[in-house]
């Protein structure tokens, strides 16, 4: 199943910002889709790059600082160890997580400003920045709040509503009030820089229209409604935390940043860059963006649609002078556009949005302290939010566990592998097949391709019911073999029936492997002894010359193993498994229902 010519595939999942840890809600939709896309990729042959870090800019840090009375820097610092952690423990194979306060991020974020400003695409104006009469501060978009002016929502924040979903300016707003002390701001002329996104509206608008067909519907319709009121678009902001603004007399201006969504989203670029002159050669990244035959899916929650379907595509043209203005590249070349904006919908909790402040909440942490990881994994590919807004409830999660990790896949491990330890204490080998055992042998086979296929699309659902479907039938066959019946009746054929059972077992194993990369290790131990099956990331700590050390998740991924059904080996020896999964008791419901917060 291996590709004839492998591809350079850049996975490129949303950057969390580094202002709290993230909740099951989050993870469900940039990091595991990203996760089994990838591991998919390198199992079908092809040459990934996954790269992502913490989004540590702009006011989402600010706010939580002066919330805790501290430096940004330090909440930055803290949470980018917590998020680290926490997707290093969901198993997340990334190539290299870094973060944006690198001094390589600021330089790639500077050059990419630099160009486009030489390409025409960045332009400055003045406009109407919020001050708080009382301190004389500056006040950011997101520290303001008013009533949305076009949907009536009476909590709507400076630079967009929650409730409509509108992109808003904060001069918009009716009654705009600071956040910080409730005063109502008044606006004084500010000069700031522009990405001018009407440039690109033709370019982006046949680069929309040639994805019909391939991309989420909810996301390709979203995307080109967006191109009928493209507007110039702030990249600078009021604020002392960010990347400065490479200009003279704006450099080291402590009261201008460029705006974080537009260093963020260069942050995919940044890291390819780091992650090459980590691995010793500082130009392999180009082999992700420059050749045009390579690929990039990135992968995000909706709220994140606009950067990646609209402003990224227009920095990438307009860095490579392919805007109404034409212009010359930079140094890195033509880059590529994305491939796929693969964005999912929004997952609630028992039927609320999640709420870190209303604790209707779990942290990824937590959810890990109490159940496998594989759990948390099964149940966003097959009941995530792939395509329509989906509630996570306990009940729905426990059953999933129990009826279908525990007592399908892992009941099929256990009676297959016990049994044959039992009975032989070694795989044995096949005598003379059976039709029944040529159609199993023959269906999980088969189902490669059909798994594949899914999982290469980013149709989770559909790849993992798959998986399970040729799980479930290698169960009925052992229930209708009944090798247990054949013990002294037929010894030859009961060798034969596990020989089969064995089989499917290891084809299954490598299907799940996307999904449930912890199990499928175990699985692959249990039938092929010792080694390392499904590469696993780890967290090392880097020095640069001149900035602090940081840590970043980093792993060797690349495997000789395929994407492909290999036949077991006979004779090697089988000891009696341990459970693949644990069984969870119907009081895990109540027990995570009553720790979330009553009130609506
Ligand atoms: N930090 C943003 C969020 O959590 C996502 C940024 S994705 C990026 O919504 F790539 F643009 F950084
Ligand atoms: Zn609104």
């Amino acid at each position: 199943m291996s590709s004839a010519t492998p591809k350079h595939i850049l996975a490129a999942p949303a950057w969390p910002y580094a202002n709290g840890p993230r909740h099951i809600g989050h993870v469900s939709g940039f990091a595991l889709p990203s996760d089994m896309f990838s591991r998919y990729q390198r199992m079908a042959g092809n040459k990934v790059l996954m790269v992502s870090g913490t989004d540590e800019h702009g006011t989402p840090i600010t706010v939580q600082a002066d919330k805790e009375g501290v430096a940004p820097r330090q909440v930055a610092d803290r949470y980018n160890k917590v998020i680290g952690t926490d997707l290093a423990n969901l198993g997340m194979s990334y190539n290299l997580f870094t973060r944006t306060t690198t001094r390589n991020h600021h330089a790639v974020t500077q050059e990419m400003f630099g160009t486009l400003l030489r390409n025409g695409y960045i332009f400055p104006r003045t406009t109407l920045g919020a001050v708080s009469p009382s301190t004389g501060r500056t006040l950011p978009d997101r520290y303001i709040e008013g009533t949305c002016p076009i949907c009536g929502y009476p909590s709507a924040r400076g630079d967009q509503c929650d409730n409509c979903g509108n992109q808003l300016d904060p001069t918009e707003l009716i009654d705009p009030k600071s956040k910080i002390n409730g005063e109502t701001p008044t606006f004084v002329d500010s000069e700031h820089y522009f990405l001018d996104l009407p440039a690109f509206t033709e370019v982006l608008g046949s680069w929309l229209q040639s994805k019909s067909g391939q991309w989420r519907p909810n996301v390709l319709k979203f995307s080109l409604n967006l191109l009928d009121d493209l507007r110039p678009r702030a990249i600078t902001r009021d604020l002392d935390w960010g990347v400065p603004v490479p200009l003279d007399g704006w450099r080291d201006r402590p009261d201008k940043k460029i705006y974080v969504w537009f260093d963020a989203v260069i942050g995919y670029l940044s890291a390819s860059i780091e992650w090459a002159r980590r691995s010793g050669d500082p130009d392999a990244w180009r082999a992700w963006w420059n050749d045009p035959g390579a690929e990039a899916y990135y992968f995000m929650g909706k709220d994140n649609i606009t950067f990646h379907s609209e402003i990224w595509p227009a920095i990438l043209l307009g860095y490579g002078g392919k805007g109404a203005k034409d212009g010359t590249p930079g140094p890195y070349g033509e880059l590529n556009l994305p491939s796929e904006v693969v964005s999912s919908e929004y997952l609630t909790m028992e039927g609320r949005k999640f709420s870190s402040s209303r604790q209707v909440v779990i942290y990824v942490q937590d959810f890990l302290e109490r159940y496998d990881v594989d759990a948390l994994r099964y149940y966003v590919a097959v009941a995530g939010p792939e395509n329509q807004d989906t509630d996570f409830t306990w009940r729905e999660f426990v059953r999933r566990n129990n009826d279908e990790l525990v007592a399908t896949w892992g009941n099929l491990v256990n009676r297959a592998v016990s049994f044959a330890a039992k009975n032989i204490g070694a795989i044995p080998e096949a005598g003379e097949l059976t039709s029944a055992d040529t159609e199993l042998l023959a269906s999980s086979r088969a189902s490669f391709a059909a798994v594949g296929e899914q999982l290469g699309r980013s149709h989770f659902k559909a790849a993992i019911t798959e998986a399970m479907r040729t799980v479930a039938e290698a169960n009925k066959y052992f229930s209708e073999q009944a090798p247990w019946k054949l013990r002294t009746s037929d010894p030859a054929r009961m060798r034969t029936v596990l020989h089969v059972a064995l089989q499917a077992v290891d084809d299954a194993k490598t299907l799940l492997t996307p999904f449930l990369p912890r199990s499928s290790q175990a699985v692959y131990e249990m039938l092929h002894g010792p080694g390392d099956w499904s590469g696993m990331p780890r967290i090392e700590t880097v020095d640069e010359a001149g900035e602090p050390s940081y840590p970043v998740i980093t792993g060797d991924y690349d495997t000789s193993f395929r994407w492909e059904s290999v036949p077991v080996t006979p004779g090697l020896k089988l000891s009696a498994p341990k459970p693949l999964f644990t069984k969870l008791d119907q009081s895990v419901v109540d027990e995570e229902i009553a720790r979330l917060s009553a009130d609506d």
